[in-house]
């Protein structure tokens, strides 16, 4: 089975550059950059940079990337890995990737935002000539960092729209930051017209899912697993048909759900919710969306169509104009069948 999902066409909208690091590639940089790691043996320092069972938090998850972070402040190295993360992608067939990082954690001294999101578009802009794969990038809004960085990244999404910049998001730790303090800038951010995602139902509750809707403009939901806590908001988000961009195996790696068969994604998207099925870090957590099909076909009680009908509603649900949309649609609708034929009997 993890050959044929492999080979399938397939969309992954929620997935942060930062989290999607090689191992193999903090090393290198490490080397380059005459950085200490705490080992250079790439098995030894996967026990440091990914989260293999579970964290106890999602605080406690997001300190995995405090290791790697002071790497990252570098053009050539947020270039690679922005390269890397659509090489890795096209391995497994992924044809439209939404990738995002806060460009306030990757800037330093001598290196403001906009040269670090200038050093990530020159990446996905390769990576898409190279690889053929269509890319968007999202600047997330960080919380826990300084108001000044929250405004300067939504200028910076106006100013990148349809410049390779597709959407703003609100990322970082909810449990600690609620959704509602980040009302003002996300109003700027709706004056723009620009695209927004906000994780939400991740690390805090239903509450946190109707803040981003009603508060911050939120066309799409980060996460949203708690949404069932209110059954009113849930209708809302269902009759909207709201997407919700989930990730089962990082919500296990961050406690957010004990194990995958207690993941509401099943019972939701069987109820109509608009689901799509999607990465998160895909280093840290060291998978890949093949990976996440098949727990959701192993684990979570998903049938392969399901996975396929999903997948249609993330390229409906992606941050593109309609054409764009349509023609990677068809995309996936004709590889899909092609793939496909004869193979009824297999699933
Ligand atoms: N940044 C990277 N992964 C994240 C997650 N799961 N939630 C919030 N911010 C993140
Ligand atoms: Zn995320």
């Amino acid at each position: 089975m993890r050959e044929l999902i492999k080979r399938l066409p397939k969309v992954d909208l929620h997935c942060h550059i930062d989290g999607a690091l090689r191992t193999r590639t903090i090393i290198e940089l490490a080397q380059l950059q005459n950085y200490k790691l705490p080992t250079y043996d790439e098995e030894e320092l996967k026990k440091y940079v990914t989260v293999s069972k579970s964290c106890r938090s999602l605080s406690e998850f997001l300190e995995k990337f405090e290791i790697f972070y002071p790497l990252l402040k570098d053009r050539e190295a947020m270039k690679r890995v922005t390269y890397e993360l659509i090489e890795d992608a096209k391995k497994e067939n992924i044809v439209y990737l939404e990738a995002r990082f806060a460009p306030v954690l990757q800037s330093k001294e001598g290196l403001n935002m906009e040269d670090v999101l200038k050093a990530v578009l020159e990446g996905k802009k390769l990576g898409e000539e190279n690889f053929g794969i269509k890319c968007g990038i999202i600047l997330c809004v960080y919380r826990g960092q300084p108001p000044e960085s929250w405004y300067e990244t939504v200028e910076l999404a106006k100013k990148y729209k349809d410049k390779g910049v597709c959407g703003v998001d609100l990322a970082g730790d909810e449990s600690r930051y609620p959704a509602k303090d980040f009302k003002e800038v996300f109003e700027l951010a709706q004056k723009y017209n620009l695209n927004i995602t906000v994780h939400a139902g991740e690390a805090a509750g239903a509450e946190s899912i109707r803040w981003a809707i009603d508060l911050l403009g939120a066309k799409r939901i980060g996460h949203g697993v708690r949404l069932k806590e209110d059954r009113f908001l849930y209708e809302r988000v269902k009759n909207a048909k709201i997407p919700l961009e989930m990730c089962p195996t990082s919500n296990v790696h961050t406690e957010v759900v004990p194990s995958y068969k207690k993941h509401p994604i099943k019972e939701y998207y069987y109820d109509g919710i608009r689901v799509t099925v999607n990465t998160d870090d895909r280093g840290v957590s060291d998978i890949d969306l093949s990976y996440e099909w098949e727990v959701c076909i192993d684990e979570i009680g998903f049938k392969l169509e399901d996975l396929l009908d999903m997948n249609i509603n993330s390229i409906e649900a992606a941050f593109l104009d309609e054409s764009e949309k349509n023609r990677i649609k068809e995309l996936i609708q004709n590889q899909t069948s092609e793939i496909l034929k004869g193979r009824k009997n297999d699933f």
